[in-house]
């Protein structure tokens, strides 16, 4: 059976020691199954203090973001080869609030997708529509753009994964999720979007999909349940140890 993902993304909403009490507690808390991969993102500052509290766990690690050159004169910017050296599995690519806010655009999350595969990360790609474009009914239009954007000339090695995180924008931190069948159809434009892309069995096996936006320990299980959903992108539920564990016994 294909693995599930909870990815926690705590982005900005804690400080150093409280990142490090968090994960204090899920790791005495949590026990990682074959059924599921737990993944932590905290902010920049406290992946290398987070990291050996995790080592032995079972937990993976990932950022929130990565630059798409591994070294050299980009100020402020964090490289994705400095990520996998201190234990990163995953980055967040491409995240609705680093589109809205920072003016990310498709091209800028393509080529920090290819840098991540190239550094051995599995870019976790967000993509999702703002409440102004499902009004005007082009959501599934959106997305498709969005999918092709970031996986045009993309080329995936036998080591490489991918996540793509459907995150609708207007109902991220909103506590109301959409309804799981509708997620579930976007999923479905998402894999069809793939199928241009890769074979089918390397669809089966290296990419997933997810839906993030609200989900909480009372919902995950029906968005789990979709046939193309395989995981949850969850931000404010997975700021408390207790409900976090709560969204992963959900599903047990
Ligand atoms: P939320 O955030 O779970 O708080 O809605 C999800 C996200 O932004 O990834």
């Amino acid at each position: 059976m294909a693995k599930n993902f909870i990815i926690a993304n705590w982005k900005m909403s804690l400080g150093h020691e409280q990142t490090l009490d968090l994960v204090d507690q899920i790791v005495q808390q949590i026990q990682p199954s074959d059924k599921t991969e737990i993944v932590v993102c905290p902010s920049f500052i406290s992946l290398v203090a987070v990291a050996p509290k995790i080592a032995n766990s079972g937990i993976k690690l990932g950022a929130q973001d990565c630059f798409w050159h591994d070294e050299g004169a980009f100020t402020g910017e964090v490289s994705p080869l400095n990520l996998k050296e201190i234990g990163c599995d995953y980055v967040i690519v491409g995240h609705s609030e680093r589109r809205g806010y920072l003016n990310e655009t498709d091209a800028m999350v393509r080529q920090k997708v290819k840098a991540a595969l190239e550094n051995n990360l599995v870019p976790i790609i967000c993509v999702g529509e703002t409440l102004e474009q499902r009004q005007s009914s082009s959501k599934d239009f959106i997305i498709m753009q969005q999918v092709n954007k970031a996986l045009a000339g993309i080329e995936l090695t036998a080591q490489n994964q991918l996540i793509i995180a459907y995150e609708p924008v207007w109902v991220i931190g909103s506590g109301q999720a959409v309804e799981p069948s509708e997620a579930e159809h976007t999923t479905q434009v998402i894999r069809q979007v793939l199928l241009d892309y890769f074979p089918l069995e390397v669809i089966n096996k290296r990419i997933h999909l997810l839906y993030g936006g609200s989900v909480n320990p009372l919902n995950i299980r029906e968005f789990l349940s979709q046939p193309t959903i395989v995981g949850a992108l969850v931000g404010g539920a997975s700021l408390e140890a207790k409900i976090f564990w709560q969204l992963i016994k959900a599903l047990e």
